[in-house]
């Protein structure tokens, strides 16, 4: 892809980066030449990201965090802060789904939970995270929501309203940082292929696998490193007047025509 201007010298965290598209964006920051920290509630998977991050030749951090966890995220930021000295550029992309329910027969303990992680936890993120990116002479957050977050989705309604909430709580971050040096910014993907999208669709009859591909006008989903390239290209200089946006990413979920099937 083309170069992204200098990230050389430039600090980045990926929140959820032991796997999927967390992982395939610690890897495209590293090629910009950024220093990358990953964080993930699975400390093997980030261990893994900071493996192949290396060997990019990159300098990098592997720690375990809750996304969930104001505690984590607060030491995490203390690791950048003495491994790095600053922080400029995030992506928060750790999130959880409730199981696929009619919203009338979610428990209260799944929809807490959902949006303990989805929505409470990039709230918390960017609450620790703008003032050390601000101290650091400023910088660009990227927080991942979903197409589900712009259109609703059927028996994922809490999953929907925590990436609904993700949109515009980002925009409301990005008028408070504006004149302050940060930018904030969503990425919106359809379905990635992902670990966490193959498990669903593993379980999935033939058809409706099908289904779930033709829902993307491309006929496919899209690979973890073309929502990764997003996230970098929001998060570099080429993208300095650009903030409060939700850059959709789906190839084409949303544009496409339930009445002409091309
Ligand atoms: N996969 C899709 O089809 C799809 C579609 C639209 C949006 N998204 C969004 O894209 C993002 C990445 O999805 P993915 O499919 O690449 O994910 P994934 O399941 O492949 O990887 C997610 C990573 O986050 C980590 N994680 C989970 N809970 C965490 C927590 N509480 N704290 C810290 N780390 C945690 C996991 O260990 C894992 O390493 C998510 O925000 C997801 O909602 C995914």
């Amino acid at each position: 892809m083309a170069d992204m201007g200098d990230m050389r010298g430039r600090v980045a965290l990926v929140m959820g980066g032991g796997a999927g598209t967390g992982r395939a964006t610690a890897l495209a920051f590293a090629r910009e030449g950024a220093r990358v920290a990953i964080a993930d509630i699975n400390e093997e998977g980030a261990r893994e990201t900071l493996s192949l991050v290396e060997e990019l030749g990159a300098e990098g951090l592997a720690v375990r965090a809750d996304m969930a966890s104001g505690a984590d995220i607060q030491a995490t930021l203390a690791r950048v802060r003495e491994r790095f000295g600053s922080l400029h550029m995030v992506s928060n992309n750790a999130a959880l789904g409730a199981p696929n329910k009619p919203l009338t027969e979610i428990t209260e303990q799944e929809y807490d939970r959902c949006m303990g992680v989805t929505l409470r936890g990039v709230w918390l993120c960017m609450k620790y995270q703008l003032p050390l990116i601000e101290a650091s002479g400023g910088g660009a957050i990227v927080n991942i929501a979903s197409v589900s977050g712009l259109r609703g989705e059927a028996l994922q309604s809490a999953y929907a309203a925590a990436k609904g909430g993700v949109i515009t709580l980002s925009k409301a971050a990005a008028v408070e940082y504006a004149k302050r040096g940060v930018r904030v910014n969503t990425v919106c993907p359809g379905g990635i292929n992902s670990g966490g999208m193959a498990f669903y669709l593993d379980k999935m009859p033939a058809e409706l696998r099908q289904k779930t591909l033709d829902a993307h006008a491309m006929g496919r989903l899209a690979e973890p490193g073309e929502i990764a390239d997003a996230v970098v290209y929001l998060c570099s200089a080429r993208a300095s007047f650009i903030t409060g946006h939700d850059l959709v990413v789906d190839g084409g979920v949303l544009v496409r025509s339930n009445v002409i099937d091309l």
